[in-house]
């Protein structure tokens, strides 16, 4: 089960690394460019990831907080109800991607300096 918990931290930081990258992608498309598809799988990767996680703890003897999973899991609803809702527009506004990037770096501090 160890080995499952490994991968799906591997898996987990792999997501936020796409998050993060999503916003430089986002930059080089340029300004009239529609949002990338990207922000949505990322997404989509942290929140499985996480999700499997959290439901994996009895058997991988861990104990989470459960506000700080409560907090993740809202920033991250966040981000993805926004790449949901301007994915299909023809053209990004430009506080998205660095809103949803912030977003992003909120969480990982979340992650980290929550013990
Ligand atoms: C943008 C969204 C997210 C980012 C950037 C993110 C980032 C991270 C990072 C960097 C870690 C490693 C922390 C460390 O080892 O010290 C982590 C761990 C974790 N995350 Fe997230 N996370 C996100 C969303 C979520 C969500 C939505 C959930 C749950 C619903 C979640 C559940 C967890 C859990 C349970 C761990 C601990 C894994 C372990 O060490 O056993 N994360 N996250």
């Amino acid at each position: 089960m160890e080995f499952v918990r490994l991968l799906l931290v591997f898996l987990h930081l792999l997501g936020m690394g796409m998050l993060v990258a999503m916003f430089f992608v986002q930059r080089r498309a340029g300004a009239d460019a529609p949002l990338n598809k990207g922000w949505l799988h990322g997404s989509a990767l942290q929140l499985l990831t996480g999700v499997a996680l959290v439901g994996l703890a009895p058997l991988t003897d861990k104990d989470y907080d459960h506000f700080k999973i409560g907090l993740k899991l809202l920033v991250l609803v966040v981000i993805a109800g926004l790449a949901a809702a301007n994915v299909n527009k023809p053209r990004a506004a430009s506080w998205l991607a660095p809103t949803m990037a912030g977003l992003v770096v909120l969480n990982t501090a979340v992650a980290v300096f929550w013990v």
